[in-house]
């Protein structure tokens, strides 16, 4: 049972980290969904045939069969998450059905077991249904950084929202005032302007209703520009929001791989927050060139994972895990000595030239550890050109 647990927990949950089954069984859901939306779509167009609307419903209920068996699945083997606790295996999958992917799983079979019991009209539970089109968050991976940059910027975005609210308010009580006996109809009441203010606002101005008066006009131009400078604010928040969420994650990950280099054990925490700012996480190819003999030093790497070769003449070197090269152009000022080749894909580190020059300044025992090993390179070297060209 455990067994079945694992390989189902690895089919349904391990996709995106490139499990092919996995990524078989996300690409099958997420043609599912599609199909099973545009039949939703395509049988509200009307003078469809008899025969063809049974299609749109067949694949309907094959749609929530495999969506209802696919929640099961998801429930039973949430207890397989490497962060579940398995003292509490129901307590972990209540939990995991209060998440919010587990909730868009549900509200996405519900609407249509609801009409099966209560026999309502197809059209009662459409807009339900189209809601089954946010299963696919799932497989974006946008999900969580959405969450994350909403519940981070809320402040901000609660503060604009109210000064777009109060702002609304303000204009549609003034149109109030000075319509409400040109055009008793359209502002007769402070609700009834509130319309007017947030196509206003918004800056969409259909011109069903407009105000006629020169008070109106101008109270109209008023909320026009208000609504530009207002609405443009969340956006920018949001984008903002984005781009810090997206740096803050490259940082974690870089933290994690500098945490890996042994050389960097040496480092405070503070120091390798700043050392993880300007290292650039790199992945190359089995057989790529990292240096190339005599090329212009623009940096050192370190080596994460993966294992390389440095082509000296007659004795090639392994450099694997915790290794790191190149630094002997940046400390010598001079051209790369020597070429060093991808033997497997490799996770790299690149530390620039600057940010190198800045990184060892304060820290002059990881200075003297690059020169000692470089140092011992170079005659390592030497010795190897001796012993082939004896002369
Ligand atoms: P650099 O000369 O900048 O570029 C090539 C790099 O290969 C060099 O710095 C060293 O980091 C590395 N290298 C050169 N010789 C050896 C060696 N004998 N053993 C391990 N690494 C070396």
């Amino acid at each position: 049972m455990g067994e079945l647990r694992r390989t189902l927990y690895a089919l349904v949950e391990t996709g995106y980290q490139g499990y092919p089954p996995g990524r078989a069984f996300d690409i099958a859901l997420v043609a599912v969904i599609l199909v099973n939306i545009a039949a939703t779509a395509m049988a509200t167009v009307p003078g469809t045939d008899a025969q063809t609307l049974a299609i749109y419903r067949a694949i309907e209920w094959c749609a929530v069969a495999i969506f209802t068996v696919e929640y099961l699945i998801r429930a039973w083997v949430s207890t397989e998450d490497p962060r579940a606790r398995i003292s509490s295996p129901w307590r972990w999958r209540i939990r995991y059905l209060v998440t919010p992917l587990a909730i868009i799983d549900l509200i996405a079979i519900l609407p249509s077991y609801i009409e099966l019991i209560t026999g309502s009209a197809w059209e009662f539970t459409l807009i339900l249904r189209v809601l089954r089109l946010f299963k696919l968050l799932r497989f974006t991976g946008a999900f969580d950084t959405i969450f994350a940059v909403i519940s981070s910027e809320r402040r901000p975005l609660l503060a604009t929202f109210s000064v777009i609210a109060i702002i609304l308010l303000l204009i549609s009580t003034m149109a109030y005032v000075a319509e409400r006996e040109a055009q008793p109809d359209k502002f007769g009441s402070i609700p009834a302007a509130f319309y007017w203010g947030v196509v206003t606002l918004a800056t969409v101005g259909y011109g069903d209703i407009a105000p006629v008066t020169p008070l109106g006009r101008a109270i109209g131009a008023l909320g026009a520009v208000l609504g530009i400078l207002t609405f443009a604010m969340p956006a920018g928040i949001i984008a903002s929001g984005f781009m810090e969420e997206l740096r803050r994650r490259d940082f974690i990950v870089t933290w994690q791989l500098v945490a890996k280099v042994p050389l960097f054990r040496r480092l405070t925490a503070a120091r390798i927050a700043s050392v993880a700012l300007v290292l650039r996480p790199l992945r190359v190819e089995a057989g790529a060139a990292v240096v190339k003999r005599n090329e212009d030093a623009d940096g050192m790497y370190f080596v994460v994972t993966g294992e390389l070769t440095v082509e000296v003449p007659g004795h090639p070197v392994t450099l694997t895990g915790g290794d790191f090269f190149g630094e002997m152009a940046l400390l010598e000022g001079g051209n790369r000595s020597t070429t060093v080749r991808a033997v497997t894909a490799c996770e790299l580190l690149h530390l620039g030239a600057a940010d190198f020059r800045q990184l060892v300044s304060g820290a002059p025992d990881l200075e003297a550890e690059i020169r000692r090993v470089a140092h011992e390179r170079r005659l390592d070297n030497r010795a190897s050109t001796s012993e082939r060209d004896p002369a």
